[in-house]
């Protein structure tokens, strides 16, 4: 991870600026905290970010000093940091930097479902500006918020309290409204910030600078010129440890109402008014509103069975800890949808995400219409040659443009041929953790990077009614692309889809 102060400061911009402020993490020993927040504030301290007299409350069930919090979560840093596979993965993690997090740390044992944590938090916390930050299960977000509330925790008296609520938000549209309630009775919608980290991610944000900052790419960006996009998040890691969460869960509610359709409103939405965070979270649930309802015929799960992944066999999803031998739960979903609006009226839309497939990759690609006609006697029907944006999101950063350029030679015959720019080669950047901007946001009180509750109804508005219980997964083999039936899914409309490489 290793990243510059110049470098953080390009991706977040102006670092200064934030009030002085407090972070409370509930769920202070976890996983979240351990591989994601504090690496996000030691880089925000590597960039001398941190707001001033910024304290971390940590909050969690044993009992132990903050000192002796602080050091044992240095000890994972240490070996998170030399592990290249790790998203906190920095050659040289400097203490002191370290230490400019936590050694004002404070750590409160105690149990956040009884009232006199949030007794202990008031007096610790006097007038402060507090960032509630719930590094929780999403069964404990409407309680903690009830126990900040009920303590007068919520109350902005000259001084700003914020609620950071990570995913899941709900699992459907009526749970998520009922979980947007019960927060809005404790606070304002100003107060409270929904972190969706794929809006975090550098390179997703760098959809809407390319999009709006460039006149190459907004005239050709409609139906006219459009064929269709496809939107893919492949995973070759299987559900590991989370059985028992994923068996509730499945691949569509764990990836689609967010982090797909994250992408597919980033790559699709209008020009926003300005960057003010409303104008820019209006558009975004306008483009989500605008999904046609997805039928079933639109829509395929899949399950993955044993295969081989780089080399290795690994078990299929039924084997894995923690989940049922005859489960039916989706570990792979794809589908086509519609975006009924004048810019997209008719441009299928095909999304796909999946666990134990061939290959990582998160990437969008516009794939144009080919030449009205052939000049050049080219096979139009040969899938290499037309043109195709491709936004590569995750691991591979950049964006490639695909076209066709003369090949060498006495004869008019065509190549297809690719230009990539790789941010890694031009920025000479090392990736980031990818929570850096989302902290540093609400600490400035910007929620732009954030989701409003409109975008998150209209995007369970958009799934709730896919899936079809009479309808099993297909199986595909680990280490595969994926079920056929989500290659038939294009093959019906003359389509395929790009490989995952
Ligand atoms: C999480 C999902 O929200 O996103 C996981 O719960 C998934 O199942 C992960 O693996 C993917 O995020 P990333 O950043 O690793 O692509």
């Amino acid at each position: 991870m290793s990243i510059t102060t110049d470098q953080l400061q390009n991706v977040i911009g102006q670092a200064s600026g934030s009030q002085p402020c407090k972070l409370v993490i509930f769920g202070a020993g976890g996983d979240l905290t351990r591989r994601l927040l504090l690496p996000s504030l030691y880089d925000l301290a590597v960039a001398d970010a941190l707001p001033a007299d910024f304290q971390v409350i940590a909050v969690d069930r044993p009992e132990q000093t903050g000192t002796e919090w602080a050091a044992r979560l240095f000890g994972l840093a240490e070996q998170d940091a030399r592990d290249p596979s790790a998203e906190f993965s920095c050659p040289h993690l400097d203490r002191d930097v370290w230490d400019k997090v936590t050694a004002q740390a404070l750590y409160l044992p105690g149990d956040f479902t009884r009232p006199d944590i949030f007794a202990a938090l008031a007096t610790t916390l006097g007038n402060s500006n507090v960032i509630f930050y719930m590094a929780v299960a999403s069964r404990f977000f409407a309680q903690i918020a009830s126990g900040l509330g009920q303590a007068g925790l919520l109350k902005e008296d000259g001084c700003f309290r914020r609620i950071v609520v990570e995913k899941p938000f709900g699992h459907d549209l009526t749970s998520a409204r009922e979980l947007d309630e019960q927060l809005r009775t404790q606070a304002q919608e100003s107060q409270i910030y929904r972190i969706d980290h794929f809006l975090g991610k550098e390179a997703n944000q760098g959809i809407m600078i390319a999009r709006f900052s460039n006149v190459l790419f907004e005239p050709i960006w409609r139906r006219e010129y459009i064929d269709h996009v496809q939107i893919t998040a492949s995973e070759t890691i299987g559900v590991e440890q989370r059985g028992a969460f994923y068996e509730r869960t499945g691949a569509l509610r764990d990836m689609v109402p967010n982090h797909l359709f994250v992408l597919l409103s980033l790559i699709a939405m209008e020009p926003p008014a300005s960057l003010a965070a409303e104008a820019v979270r209006q558009e975004k649930t306008r483009l989500l509103q605008a999904i046609r309802p997805i039928t079933p015929d639109d829509y395929v799960s899949g399950q993955y069975a044993d295969g081989v992944l780089n080399g290795t066999k690994v078990p299929g999803y039924r084997n894995e800890p923690g989940v049922a031998s005859d489960s039916q739960t989706e570990t792979y979903a794809s589908m086509r949808l519609f975006i009924d609006n004048w810019r997209w009226g008719g441009v299928p839309f095909y999304l796909r995400t999946g666990k134990r497939l061939s290959g990582r990759r998160t990437e969008i690609s516009i794939v144009f219409k080919k030449p009205p006609y052939a000049l050049f006697n080219q096979d139009m029907n040969d899938p290499r040659i037309g043109n195709v944006i491709r936004f590569l999101l995750d691991p591979v950063r950049g964006v490639s443009i695909n076209f066709d350029a003369k090949q060498p030679g006495l004869e008019e015959a065509i190549a297809p041929v690719r230009s990539t720019f790789l941010y890694d080669d031009f920025f000479k950047k090392e990736p980031n953790v990818g929570y850096e901007a989302l902290l540093h946001d609400c600490m400035a009180g910007n929620q732009m990077l954030f989701q409003s509750a409109e975008t998150i109804e209209a995007s369970w508005a958009a799934i709730d009614q896919i899936v079809d219980p009479a309808k099993s997964p297909c199986l595909y083999p680990a280490g595969s692309q994926g079920p056929d039936e989500a290659d038939a899914l294009l093959a019906r409309d003359g389509r395929r889809w790009l490989p995952v490489t």
